[in-house]
């Protein structure tokens, strides 16, 4: 996408063609690309095909208005972090509080003025290209996730679905959209310090010895300094640090003992070993969902908070439904 390999593509949503060369003067001292649509789905299907760095919205529109372009653009993960300005005509507050409201980042009226369009397009783009370099370093880190999992004979889909069913419990303890996205994140990459453990380890298909235990129990530690510099780590480095943590205290690295855990990591703990129970691994098979819910029921209080476990079990059939167990 756009300014990885050039300059930054703005694309300007109008349906009075009028607009077109008044924006390309206003923007012209800016080094950019400038695109058009005409109306709604037209700008939907070229953000689809090539992302813009920055949308600029008109709102009364034929057929589908702007703030249902907005909706719809919002609606898609890939676009959360898109810049959108909206520009209307109409000056009431309430018109800016539904820009706002549907997803926009900002809001201009027409007519406007030339340095105030340029003002704004340049803190977009600014913005932008501040998201593009987390984005990177998310995507260099979930790279690295992936490169754990085929070490570990682990699937994808295991990460997947220890992500999916802990955002989902998550929902369900009525916690915050950032505590929730650090649930799925976390889920898919709590275990990437096992980067740092030797395969002869992680594929033994007898007991660990002393020496091999020790080593595997260094990955939370060595997962928590992987993630230290990117933005994001704060929400994860707990999950990544205590998930391997028992709820009577005596678990690893830090040996904490019930709410001093972590939340996150309670609940990424319980659908990591449910996951894992259920499925095969190169030293056992898996076992049936009755076996591992007993397991987890045997293990509360003394492993798993006992309030999640309750909570993971009556929320097994809408995480099974969902594919995630
Ligand atoms: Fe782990």
């Amino acid at each position: 996408m756009d300014s990885s390999h050039g300059r930054p593509i703005i694309l300007v949503v109008d349906d009075s063609r009028a607009i077109r060369p008044v924006i390309e003067a206003c923007l012209a001292g800016i080094n950019c690309e400038i695109r058009f649509a005409a109306n709604g789905p037209t700008a939907l299907e070229m953000i689809g095909a090539d992302p813009p760095d920055l949308v600029l919205l008109d709102v009364q529109m034929p057929g589908m208005d702007g703030y249902e372009v907005c909706v719809r653009i919002r609606a898609n993960p890939r676009f959360k972090l898109l810049p959108v300005v909206m520009i209307t005509a109409r000056t009431h507050t309430q018109d800016r509080v539904r820009a706002l409201e549907k997803g926009a980042d900002d809001f201009m009226t027409k007519p406007f003025e030339r340095a105030e369009l340029v003002a704004r397009v340049r803190s977009s783009l600014r913005l932008k290209s501040l998201y593009n370099t987390l984005d990177s370093a998310e995507q260099v880190i979930f790279a690295l996730a992936a490169a754990v999992e085929a070490k570990d004979s682990l699937t994808e889909r295991h990460t997947r679905r220890v992500a999916e069913s802990a955002r989902h419990l998550g929902m369900r303890l009525g916690l915050s959209d950032a505590a929730q996205d650090a649930l799925y994140r976390g889920g898919i990459i709590h275990d990437i310090g096992k980067i740092g453990v030797s395969e002869s380890i992680l594929l033994k298909c007898g007991p660990l010895d002393t020496g091999e235990q020790k080593r595997m129990q260094e990955h939370p530690g060595i997962g928590a300094n992987i993630i230290a510099p990117l933005h994001t780590a704060s929400s994860l480095q707990p999950i990544i640090r205590h998930h391997h943590e028992r709820f009577d205290g005596s678990g690893y690295p830090d040996g904490l003992r019930g709410a001093k855990i972590p939340l996150l990591a309670r609940i990424i703990s319980i659908c990591d070993a449910f996951d894992a129970l259920i499925n095969d691994r190169p030293y056992r098979a898996g076992v049936s969902v009755d076996k591992a819910i007993a397991t987890l029921r045997a293990g509360a209080g003394t492993q798993w908070d006992p309030e999640l476990v309750e909570l993971f079990i009556a929320e097994l059939p809408v995480i099974e439904h969902m594919g995630a167990a």
